[in-house]
């Protein structure tokens, strides 16, 4: 036998060996492109049960009506229909006209389908977007019916269809109603019209400027499709630090064309409005919202921008922030800037998001404490069409913060929660951290605002204040990397953003199964410890890098890496060391009374938590408290010693991530299972980089021991402080930022 044969023999008895071993499929490779949408075929156990559930598409087109006069929308949902079911069944169910036996998945509105309207279903919750799905009885035949008022609802109900059946899930007696419970589910995404991404650590911009709007990458459906599967309905395209550029002429073609790819996704565009435009662009010298020539200048781009892209959603603002303009450069409000806004979008039914996410160099008080401060004296008074965009803690995307004041402190103004997916506190991409744990957190954080139960999912979804518009918005994670996210398990956080901000009572532990299930393996073997990891996940990075309400520690600039040192950079609050405090006597931030006061901006029952060191949950201690080094914690530890057992915890939990996964690999393609493993362990290596960093400094005031059994810091504080990491992804490096 020559080599080759003997090569070729010896890999197809190892291959029957791992199939046998594994009672799995031949692992095709796969690089993440498909995310949840997968489609690959069912299991035999359900293949039968599945396809006795599909043998027919009934198109909404009647024989009489060409295909052309099906909506784009209906005719995404019919191309997704055949292709979901092509994947997981093996071949995709005749297209036909009318039912002719058991089995038929019947859709559409009562408008395109008369098998629909004959249905005489009741639509009355569903709204706009919502949908149902039945089993019923069509002509004497078993079918499944996808009915909705309007045609998006029915691509969203196919999407839940295909869901049920990847996730292997029963299509017997069917009565599914679904509706959304926030009106605006946004992505907002960081991207600069050059291409880089801020906070992006997913490769380039998934839009390719230069080449649009000639060129439409398939990748954009693509893109589309996914935002669609979870709900997603509208997109920034670029980023809040905004460049007037994109609204040129130049521009708004290019932002019209994919606006025409996305539309019959029921995608709306926005765009991120740089306030100085009016200078930058149209020639003016002043942008103030109170000039008339301002506000002409407005309303006539307001009219260019829907001439042509005529379902524009509107604009996101981020004005006086962190350098960017706004209307205080005129001594004016941020609600004459954001009405002014407003005002030109008014009248195409548009909306203005402008971001609560200010904090001034000039004024000496907390930062915590700044957009409450400036925000809650506007309430009532932004127009109707306009929401306020807050970050679910008042800082900045931490691994950990208590919920923002402003929620249920500005009932006349419509509040979206803003959360972030690129992870750009919690260890970039290559940190594996499900944020569905953090988000599901804030979500259920009871604001107290009228009284018990007045939980932030409440202030979001409207039901509390009666808000006329809701909407919760996701900085996007996603690039030009072939997997998306540049981490396959950071699809999940694309993921979750769209189930959860569809319905925000959605737990994080379901939607991490659903994406679990789609995305790898419906195996129990498999998705009840990939499960288990991923809700732990989040709660690991918090431990070994920022404790007990510990925040803000991160490596200057490009935020990757401990630096609880840091005093550098041109302003004390974003540095380290303005978060800690730690000094001879303790550590923590003190915002009660005798500190910043932070505290009196929540409702009063929540202020008496929070102001209390002994009410105050410990996941919050150090965030509202300057705490002495002995202080007794719950476990009866000193404050010192719990660190530390908090440190190792998140070390130790990265370590069994590992093992996990480690035994998972019979489930998951080579591919996919290398990456992880090798992030997995690029993971361990900063969580131990976190725990020893930290111990090492924080060991300079507590002046107290590493308790027994745990690892003294690998290296000196003098070797972590040297550390200089270049280039950084996310973020723009100086030249000579290690020299
Ligand atoms: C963070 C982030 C910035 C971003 C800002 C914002 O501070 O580091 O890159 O511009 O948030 O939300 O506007």
């Amino acid at each position: 036998m020559n080599t080759s044969a003997q090569s070729s023999v010896t890999l197809a008895l190892t291959l029957s060996l791992c199939l046998l071993a594994g009672r799995m499929q031949p692992a095709r490779a796969e690089d993440g492109y498909e995310l949840w949408l997968r489609y690959h075929p069912v299991d035999s156990q359900w293949a039968g049960v599945y396809k006795a559930a599909a043998t027919q598409l009934v198109s909404t087109a009647t024989p009489a009506t060409a295909s052309s006069a099906i909506s784009p929308t209906l005719r995404a949902t019919q191309s997704e229909l055949q292709r979901g079911l092509a994947g997981l069944l093996g071949s995709a169910p005749a297209v036909v006209a009318d039912v002719t036996q058991d089995g038929a998945i019947v859709f559409g509105t009562p408008r395109s389908s008369h098998f629909v309207s004959d249905l005489h279903l009741d639509l009355r919750g569903t709204g706009t977007e919502g949908y149902v799905i039945r089993s019923v009885s069509v002509g004497g035949h078993r079918a499944t019916v996808i009915a909705a008022n309007e045609d998006v609802g029915v691509l969203y109900g196919a999407f839940h269809l295909l869901r049920l059946m990847q996730t292997r899930q029963s299509l017997d007696r069917l009565h599914v109603s679904s509706v959304p419970h926030v009106q605006h589910r946004v992505l907002d995404h960081w991207d600069n019209l050059d291409g880089t991404v801020e906070r992006g650590y997913a490769g380039a911009s998934l839009w390719d400027w230069f080449s649009l709007p000639e060129f439409l990458d398939p990748r954009y459906t693509d893109y589309a499709r996914a935002c669609a599967s979870i709900g997603i309905n509208g997109t920034v395209l670029t980023n809040v630090n905004a460049n007037a550029q994109v609204l040129t002429p130049r521009y708004l073609k290019k932002m019209a064309a994919l606006a025409r790819v996305f539309r019959p996704y029921g995608i709306r565009i926005y765009i991120s409005a740089r306030f100085s435009a009016p200078i930058e662009i149209g020639g003016l010298t002043t942008a103030d919202p109170l000039d008339p020539a301002v506000r002409a200048w407005w309303h006539a781009k307001a009219d260019e921008i829907y001439r042509s892209i005529p379902d524009f959603g509107g604009f996101l603002v981020k004005a006086n922030s962190e350098g960017q303009p706004g209307p205080q450069d005129y001594h004016r409000s941020h609600a004459d800037g954001a009405n002014m806004l407003a005002d030109a979008v008014a009248s195409h039914g548009g909306i203005v998001m402008w971001r609560a996410f200010v904090y001034s160099q000039d004024q000496p008080d907390d930062r915590a404490k700044q957009a409450f401060s400036e925000f809650k004296p506007l309430d009532g008074q932004f127009r109707a069409n306009v929401l306020l965009q807050v970050k679910n803690g008042a800082i900045d995307f931490q691994p950990r913060e208590p919920f923002h004041p402003l929620f249920g402190a500005m009932p006349k103004t419509p509040l979206v929660l803003e959360v972030q997916l690129t992870k750009e506190y919690l260890g970039l991409n290559t940190n594996l951290a499900y944020l569905g744990t953090m988000w599901e957190e804030t979500l259920s954080a009871d604001t107290y605002a009228r009284g018990k139960g007045s939980t932030v999912r409440k202030v979001i979804d409207g039901t509390l204040q009666g808000y006329r518009q809701t909407g919760m918005a996701g900085v996007a994670n996603v690039g030009a990397d072939r997997n998306w996210s540049g981490s396959h398990f950071d699809q999940a956080n694309w993921y979750v953003f769209g189930r959860m901000a569809w319905d925000p009572a959605l737990t994080a532990g379901a939607s991490a199964e659903e994406w679990v299930r789609m995305t790898f393996s419906n195996e129990p073997a498999f998705v009840k410890p990939v499960v288990a990891m991923m809700l732990g996940s989040r709660e690991a990075v918090v431990d070994y890098m920022e404790p007990l309400g510990l925040h803000h520690l991160m490596a200057h600039d490009h935020h990757y890496g401990p630096a609880p040192w840091d005093a550098s950079g041109s302003r004390a609050d974003q540095t380290p060391v303005y978060y800690h405090r730690a000094d001879a006597k303790g550590i923590g931030f003190d915002r009660t009374a005798t500190g910043s006061n932070a505290v009196a901006q929540y409702s009063p029952e929540v202020a008496t938590t929070f102001a209390s060191i002994e009410r105050t949950p410990e996941k919050f201690l150090l965030w509202f408290h300057h705490v002495p080094w002995d202080y007794r914690m719950a476990s009866g530890r000193t404050l010192w010693d719990e660190m530390i057992v908090h440190y190792n915890r998140g070390v130790d939990a990265v370590a069994a991530m590992r093992r996990t996964w480690a035994g998972l690999s019979a489930y998951v393609d080579a591919e996919r299972y290398a990456q992880v493993a090798a992030f997995l362990e690029m993971q361990q290596n900063d969580a131990k980089w976190w725990r020893d960093a930290s111990i090492a400094y924080f060991q300079t005031f507590s002046k107290r021991p590493v308790p027994r059994g745990f690892p003294a810091p690998e290296h000196t504080l003098d070797e972590y402080e040297s550390l200089c990491i270049p280039f950084v992804p996310g973020h723009p490096d100086k030249p000579d930022a290690c020299h």
